[in-house]
């Protein structure tokens, strides 16, 4: 259920253009504590750039993005983070907001000369955690994403589904509060996704704190899984895109089609 109380993530008249393109216009935008929400849209609408935006992997043109976590007041826009304590707001690095996250890149990568095990604990090394700590944790991953026993093998010995769970796990392994996710089940067949998706939620849904963002392709891999659905779409060839909020509006009609569509599938598998 969606908590009603103060947005995680608000955004404000959000901007972002390329030099040749502008890809978003004006997005306001607010997330909550416990919310697990799809952004769908065709593809070049900018679902990818905006969610680098969110997690401030990039930087907006115009506009700005307050985080709420922790007691902590931090905002994006176009000068970089700040952190505001009252009136004040001073200018801090990235990374002091980033270790809150997980992401999931559209394309998976793995970095070659680590095993998966490695791989995945690699938010914790960077944290400096103990040994025996990052290792409990990666077994722990490695099996909630089906790949246990499968710790030592490396990238080139990993299918692209598989590689993808690596990249699903390395996003969790550190419990952030929260989770981006572009097009994570895209590499995966229904039922793993549904397993993967699964892990996604028992981790952020076990604290209250946490969201999930989803970008997916996948109409009914939102509907099941997302408490709010928005679109983006491009108006005009040569403007940003838009968002477009639908809240719950259509997606009882759209679980029951994609549950149609599954059952007229196995019936003729
Ligand atoms: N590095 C870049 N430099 C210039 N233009 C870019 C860059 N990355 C993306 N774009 C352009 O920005 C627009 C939005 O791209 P984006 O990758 O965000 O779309 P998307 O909705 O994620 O698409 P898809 O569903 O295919 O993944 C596209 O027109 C794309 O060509
Ligand atoms: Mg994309």
């Amino acid at each position: 259920m969606v908590d009603s109380q103060q947005p995680i993530i608000r955004v404000n008249n959000l901007s972002f253009n390329y030099p040749k393109e502008a890809v978003i216009k004006e997005i306001n935008l607010e997330i909550y504590p416990g919310e697990c929400l799809a952004i769908l849209g065709f593809s070049g609408s900018g679902k990818s750039t905006l969610l680098n935006l969110l997690a401030s992997l990039d930087t907006p043109t115009a506009g700005a993005i307050h985080y709420y976590l922790h007691d902590q007041h931090y905002t994006v826009d176009s000068d970089g983070l700040t952190l505001k304590k009252g009136d004040t707001a001073k200018h801090i690095s990235r990374d002091t907001l980033r270790k809150h996250f997980g992401f999931v890149f559209q394309t998976p990568f793995m970095l070659s000369n680590f095993n998966a095990s490695d791989n995945i604990g690699l938010p914790l090394r960077l944290q400096r955690k103990p040994v025996k700590e990052i290792r409990r944790l990666e077994s722990e991953m490695l099996e909630a994403v089906g790949l246990k026993g499968q710790g030592d093998s490396s990238a080139d010995q990993l299918s692209g589904g598989q590689r993808q769970r690596v990249a699903i796990a390395r996003a969790l392994i550190h419990r952030p509060n929260i989770v981006f996710a572009d097009e994570p089940t895209g590499n995966l067949d229904g039922t793993t996704a549904k397993e993967v998706m699964k892990t996604f939620l028992n981790i952020v849904k076990k604290e209250k704190q946490n969201a999930l963002i989803l970008v997916t392709h996948d109409p009914c891999v939102a509907a099941y899984y997302a408490d709010r659905i928005v679109y983006l779409e491009r108006k005009k060839t040569n403007e940003g895109s838009v968002l477009v909020h639908r809240g719950l509006e259509g997606l009882e009609d759209i679980r029951q089609h994609c549950n149609k569509a599954v059952q007229h599938f196995f019936k003729g598998a």
